[in-house]
């Protein structure tokens, strides 16, 4: 008795390995335990046997039907549990982690936002650009040293990498003529060295107005005004003359060090103050170029770095971190 024993629950423990469903579960249990299962024959034999053996075996049987019981349960629960596992439930809300904005992309937004709500245009221009627009639309001839101010990758076609946005100015007025209000935001490329401070890919946004009695006041009132708007604060600001060949005059907008609030850092080499935004009267020539007569109309322009604005806003020190790809970087900025 005790071997036969031995050996069905053996066979038992064997075949619920093999449970996958629940008519697998139910099969085994009624083959094991069920009424006509070999272990109800010898529950029913009891009543026929000795006290002692009564009392050696009823207690035995007792057991292997518990212990089978939770067995094959036991494998039953795992078996659903599993498959539940990798059963598609499209209900089941996407993973919290979701993408973000790009620092860039948010403060471009921020500042197309602030101009398209006083009437500007907002213009894309090509990233692969022609000499012409690039830099002889601009007041920059052939064999003239401002075009060393860039410096360019040239493409084997004869074609550049725009080294600027200001392209876009010349493309504009050629398209829709004069008064125009218009920005464009727009990735731009030089063949620099890389420091804290300097990116061979980087992100400009130009601006221009072109309309009766444009002054340059008006340039400084809309920088101030969109300054503002995106620190949320006032931001210091001042005015240094600079040379661009496509205005005149012009001038260097710089903000004060968001990073070392204007105490010197790597990221402002160490002058408190940061380049924000070149900025000019439009050049004549530069509107006669493109079709706009100067006698009758006059325009501003401004350049502003896009890529230094978002570090000012977001405190980020090192520029590399912008094009490294890196989520750890990119993470911290969960805006969507
Ligand atoms: N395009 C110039 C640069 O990247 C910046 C610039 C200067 C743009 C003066 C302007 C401007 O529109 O008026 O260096």
């Amino acid at each position: 008795m005790k071997e036969e024993l031995k050996n069905l629950v053996e066979m038992a423990t064997e075949e619920a390995k093999s449970i996958k469903t629940e008519n697998d579960y139910l099969n085994i249990k009624s083959k094991y335990l069920g009424k006509k299962s070999k272990l109800s024959e010898y529950m029913s034999s009891l009543k026929d046997m000795t006290v002692e053996d009564k009392k050696k075996y009823g207690p035995l049987f007792n057991k292997i039907k518990n212990d089978l019981e939770a067995l094959f349960t036991n494998y039953y629960e795992n078996a659903i549990n599993g498959e539940e596992k990798i059963t598609f439930d499209p209900t089941i809300p996407a993973d919290e982690k979701n993408g973000s904005l790009h620092p860039v992309t948010i403060v471009a937004k921020e500042i197309t936002d602030i101009l398209k709500n006083i009437g500007f245009m907002v213009l894309e221009g090509p990233e692969m650009e022609s000499d012409y627009y690039n830099f002889v639309a601009l007041n920059v001839p052939k064999n003239h040293p401002a075009r060393d101010m860039q410096d360019t990758y040239w493409l084997d076609n004869g074609a550049l990498l725009r080294t600027h946005t200001s392209p876009v100015q010349a493309r504009a007025m050629e398209k829709y003529g004069a008064p125009i209000k218009m920005c464009v935001p727009g990735r731009v490329f030089r063949n620099e060295d890389l420091d804290a401070s300097h990116e061979n890919t980087f992100f400009q946004l130009e601006g221009m107005v072109i309309d009766k009695n444009i002054s340059i006041s008006n340039v400084i009132y809309v920088m101030k005004g969109m300054l503002r708007e995106v620190f949320k604060q006032d931001v210091e600001v001042r005015l240094r003359p600079g040379f661009f060949p496509f205005v005149e005059p012009g001038f260097e907008l710089d903000c004060s060090c968001t990073i070392c609030n204007g105490k010197g850092c790597p990221t402002c080499k160490n002058s408190g103050w940061i380049e924000l935004c070149p900025c000019g009267m439009v050049h004549p020539e530069v509107l006669k170029m493109s079709g706009v007569d100067p006698e009758e109309y006059t325009g501003f322009a401004f350049g502003l770095g896009l890529t230094r604005m978002a570090m000012m806003k977001y405190k980020i020190s090192d520029i590399r971190g912008f094009n490294s790809g890196d989520l750890r970087f990119l993470d911290q900025f969960n805006v969507r």
